[in-house]
């Protein structure tokens, strides 16, 4: 069975649909160790509550980005995994860390990439006046949010909405997709080579895998 490690910051609902999806067997792994740059992210109570070993690291600990991804990368190592998902981990990575994971690191965006990179995407989506916004599960390379997508999802904006209306809609999608790549990296379907995505042996496309 394959071992992913779970890096998070915050409230970890991604996590836990990844957690529910091991215990299920939609996803054929388990998860060995989440980390989080805040002690104090739900997300640790929701590992420690699914018997996974989860360990808070503190920036402040650390003279710099460096020191703390090499800490950081020691404890994930000693699992040995065989993926590494960022699942709302809020902390730029350092090219060591980037390089250290190379084709083994995903992350999930709140955006439908390569659209608005970065922060408050969902503001932004309001914003321009957006009809529609989504998410994207990607492989990490040292460009920020700027990896191969693997696969999006679309949601629509309605008149009305809030950032709090599409962050829930955009959040829904996340649950459904990640565990389904995470899924398809573990049964060695997917992969990256020469900086793209693969999906059973072809490239995938610029917008990853269509799905609406
Ligand atoms: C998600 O929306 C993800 O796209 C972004 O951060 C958010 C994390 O939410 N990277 P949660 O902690 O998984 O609930």
């Amino acid at each position: 069975m394959k071992k992913l490690v779970v890096l998070i910051s915050g409230n970890g609902s991604n996590l836990q649909s990844i957690l529910d999806a091991c215990a299920s067997g939609r996803i054929n792994g388990s998860v060995a160790a989440v980390f989080s740059n805040k002690a104090t992210a739900f997300g640790l109570t929701r590992a420690r509550d699914a018997g996974v070993p989860a360990h808070a690291l503190a920036a402040s600990d650390f003279p710099d980005r460096e020191a703390f991804d090499r800490q950081l990368m020691a404890a994930i190592d000693a699992c040995a995994p065989d993926l590494v998902v960022l699942a709302g981990y809020m902390r730029i990575l350092s090219s060591a860390f980037v390089a250290h994971y190379q084709d083994r690191l995903l992350n999930i965006h709140p955006s439908l990439l390569p659209k608005y990179p970065g922060l408050h995407t969902h503001r932004q989506a309001l914003a321009n006046g957006d009809a529609e916004h989504g998410t994207s599960v990607h492989f990490v390379t040292d460009e920020l949010d700027g990896g191969p997508v693997i696969l999006q999802a679309r949601v629509p904006i309605f008149p009305g909405d809030d950032e709090e209306a599409i962050t829930a809609r955009v959040q829904h999608q996340e649950h459904a997709i990640y565990p389904l790549v995470i899924g398809w990296f573990v049964e060695g379907r997917l992969a990256m080579r020469e900086g793209k995505a693969w999906l059973d042996n072809q490239p995938l496309p610029p917008q990853g895998y269509a799905n609406d």
